[in-house]
């Protein structure tokens, strides 16, 4: 893009009102690849891409938090292939952009259910979060066997395991205890579906919910910018009265 088309539209949002936490379903790898008759794999690849450029950004407008959505505790139901090919793209992945974003100072942190994974994949996770755990500028959060409901099953199992009492369980005490522990103000779905899909249902009671018909691997910074500039328009209430 060029420099002026870039300034037009970063002018559309305002850069001191900017969400602190993104939170993405990434969806519409397999159409995006099907639309040119390629493998759903080649579009899971340029979903990776589309990932990176959308870290950049949020690195540059100093976004506090964000989540994407890359497997879900429901996608173990498509073909062994896909499932195959996915999970070995993070393994891959995490070696080919751990550096980068060391250097963009950005902590990773994997958030899920992590021990249905193999040992080296496990080691390769909690090592990269090792690594990029003095990153300043921004946490991303990969959403990996990931679900919503069954992160909260998991909370109030681990609540209680290190002995809080069932019966004295709060909601500040099931948000302690969830993978991910900060809400969305701004929730992207690509892929043209208006659903949430087991996706951060705790943390998101409140957040600002924008569908978009872009499919993933197209998703890029204006894209990114059109959804910042439409949340910069809301008027959270949180149940109270406008501001
Ligand atoms: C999202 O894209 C990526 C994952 C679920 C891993 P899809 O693979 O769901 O792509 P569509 O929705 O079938 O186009
Ligand atoms: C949500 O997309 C999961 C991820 C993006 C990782 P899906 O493609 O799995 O969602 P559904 O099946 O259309 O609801
Ligand atoms: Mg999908």
């Amino acid at each position: 893009m060029s420099d002026a088309r870039a300034r037009v539209s970063d002018a559309l949002m305002d850069p001191h009102n900017v969400p602190a936490h993104i939170a993405i379903v990434m969806d519409g790898n397999g159409r995006w690849a099907d639309r040119q008759k390629k493998p759903r794999s080649f579009g899971h690849k340029a979903g990776q891409k589309a990932l990176q450029h959308v870290v950049t950004c949020c690195v540059e407008w100093g976004i506090q938090t964000l989540s994407v959505y890359a497997f879900s505790t429901e996608n173990w139901r498509r073909p062994n292939t896909e499932v195959h090919f996915i999970v070995a793209m993070i393994k891959t992945a995490i070696e080919t952009v751990k550096q980068s974003l060391i250097d963009a100072g950005v902590v990773l942190r994997f958030c899920g259910d992590l021990s249905v994974f193999d040992a080296d994949l496990q080691d390769a996770m909690r090592q990269a979060e090792a690594d990029t755990a003095y990153g300043k500028r921004m946490t991303l959060q990969v959403m990996v066997n990931y679900g919503g409901r069954a992160e909260i099953v998991s909370a109030v199992r681990r609540y209680v395991a290190q002995g809080g009492d069932a019966c004295a369980l709060t909601e500040a005490d099931i948000a302690a205890h969830l993978y991910a522990h900060t809400d969305p103000d701004l929730f992207i779905r690509t892929g043209g579906d208006i659903r949430m899909s087991n996706f951060m249902l705790w943390q998101c009671a409140y957040s600002e919910l924008y569908f978009t018909d872009c499919f993933w691997p197209d998703f890029g910074r204006d894209d990114l910018i059109a959804a910042i500039a439409w949340y910069q328009k809301r008027v959270r209430r949180f149940g109270g009265l406008n501001p």
